[in-house]
């Protein structure tokens, strides 16, 4: 098994005494603890990870702030999915360097997938030189001794990548979100989807024990969770690695038995992996949302085949059909690329005529965009900026029609919508999301914040509801 279940704290015990000491000193020189910040780029996976590194840095000595202005640590945590956000990331990391004139002492670290990569270390070595210290997905649990090796050796630290990607325990977590939480179920991929950055830059599959998820989950809700996200890169192959025999479908049948008022959601599932099992255990399940994101990526059989996804779109459709009929008003989503290298205009048509078949409640759409070492990267047609863009305007403007058809009925019925407070869009309104991941805007209260409301829905638009709260 590739689980090393040790406590990550007892691990790196010497290294947070040190640190704790150090932080401490500086309390009582200053005044002032030492702040954390980390600025996230990229998916949910990404996400959940910044919120194990600032429980580390917490239980390091640092208290968490609210910007990178007042931070002591700042920590950058990469994504590498597409070029567009790599160029953000190292933008970002461009625009840290004025903080770093202001404050010499803080300690400025980048990490996570786009640093997993050998020429974006590079990157950061020549071109970032007040970058203090590098480490890759792989080496997360490294952060106490990689600060330690800045402070004492005064060098910059570039953390070799572990020649094994393992699972570890016991990583505090310090959760941005006191209703809404991320569980990693899973780690890494084995899927090699040809266009995809992600199992060079996040390892192979390793489920975390289903003891210790069940454990995680419970303790959410009791602690007053609503909305529990699952997250793995492919979440139906939840378990392949274990020892004990329990598959994502017995997974989440298992955790949605924990009593009290939440709901579990999912993230992400392999068409060539969903089961009719897992259907199954979600049909009529009230702490399973009624959601299932399913990335299709294309409408062709030619270019699934060329992107290596090992279904075609009679298998994906038939899942679709299985779901509809066990669910019937299930919210379907989906992923799609558009401008895959060989992509003929016949292609991207099979694609649009899926979109109009399914009918998905709301599409993720991506133009293609070539990863360094992936074997679409090295495909001959690639194809022309113009066509891709112009291809994905078509996308977006047919899935704008289907999406808001999709709402339109929802108009004259009462959601149950999960508060998240002022929206940010729009601060005369409040915002939240039904189970099915749809948008609700309606005039709220402060108390209604992590709470669940019931709305009447008078108006809908392509990618939100509007309405009033039941009286
Ligand atoms: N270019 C464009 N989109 C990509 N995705 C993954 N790799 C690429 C790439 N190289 C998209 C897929 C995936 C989603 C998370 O990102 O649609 O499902
Ligand atoms: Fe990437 Fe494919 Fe794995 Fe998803 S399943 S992370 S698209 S390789």
């Amino acid at each position: 098994m590739n689980v090393k279940d040790v406590n990550l704290l007892t691990e790196n015990q010497e290294y947070i005494k040190r640190l704790r000491a150090w932080n401490e000193d500086c309390e009582k020189q200053t005044g002032k603890r030492r702040g954390v910040f980390v600025t996230t780029f990229g998916c949910q996976q990404n996400e959940a990870d910044s919120e194990k590194l600032t429980g580390f840095a917490v239980s390091l000595g640092y208290v968490p702030v609210g910007s990178p202005e007042e931070a002591d640590l700042l920590l950058v945590n990469t994504c590498a999915i597409r070029e567009h956000a790599e160029q953000k990331a190292l933008s970002t990391i461009g625009q840290y360097k004025h903080l770093k004139a202001k404050n010499p002492q803080m300690l400025l670290g980048v990490c996570g997938c786009m640093v997993t990569q050998e020429h974006r270390v590079n990157d950061i070595k020549f071109r970032y030189p007040y970058v203090d210290f590098v480490f890759g997905t792989s080496s997360l649990h490294r952060l106490p001794q990689v600060i330690c090796d800045k402070l004492e050796k005064g060098k910059r630290v570039y953390c070799p990548e572990e020649k094994e990607y393992l699972v570890y325990e016991g990583i505090p977590i310090h959760r941005e979100n006191s209703y809404r939480a991320w569980v990693s179920i899973m780690y890494g991929c084995n899927n090699f989807c040809s266009y995809c950055i992600v199992p060079y830059v996040r390892g192979r599959e390793r489920s975390r024990p289903s003891d210790a998820i069940y454990h995680e989950v419970k303790a959410l809700v009791e602690e007053g969770y609503r909305d529990i996200t699952l997250l793995g890169q492919n979440v139906n192959s939840y378990g392949k690695d274990l020892e004990e025999t329990c598959d994502f479908a017995d997974l989440i049948a298992r955790l949605s038995e924990i009593e009290g008022d939440y709901k579990l959601h999912f993230m992400t599932s392999h068409p060539k992996d969903a089961t009719h099992k897992l259907i199954d255990v979600m049909t009529g399940n009230k702490h399973i949302a009624n959601h299932f994101h399913l990335p299709l990526q294309s409408g062709s059989d030619g270019i699934l085949h060329k992107m290596n996804r090992r279904y075609d779109t009679e298998k994906y459709l038939g899942i679709v059909s299985y779901m509809r009929e066990k669910m019937p008003d299930v919210a379907i989503t989906t992923d799609i690329i558009v401008g895959f290298p060989g992509e003929t205009e016949e292609d991207f048509e099979a694609t649009l005529s899926i979109l109009e078949r399914v009918k998905f409640d709301m599409i993720y759409s991506f133009i293609y965009s070539p990863r360094k070492g992936t074997p679409a990267a090295e495909m001959e047609d690639q194809i022309a900026p113009e066509v891709q863009k112009k291809r994905f305007e078509r996308l977006l403007a047919l899935q704008n029609g289907i999406s808001l058809e999709k709402n339109l009925p929802f108009v004259g019925k009462t959601v149950r919508v999960l508060c998240d407070g002022v929206s940010k869009t729009n601060e005369e309104m409040y915002s939240g999301r039904t189970e099915e991941g749809k948008i609700v805007f309606f005039e709220g209260e402060e108390c209604d914040k992590g709470n669940f409301v019931m709305i009447n829905i008078k108006r809908a638009e392509a990618f939100a509801l509007y309405g009033e709260k039941k009286k």
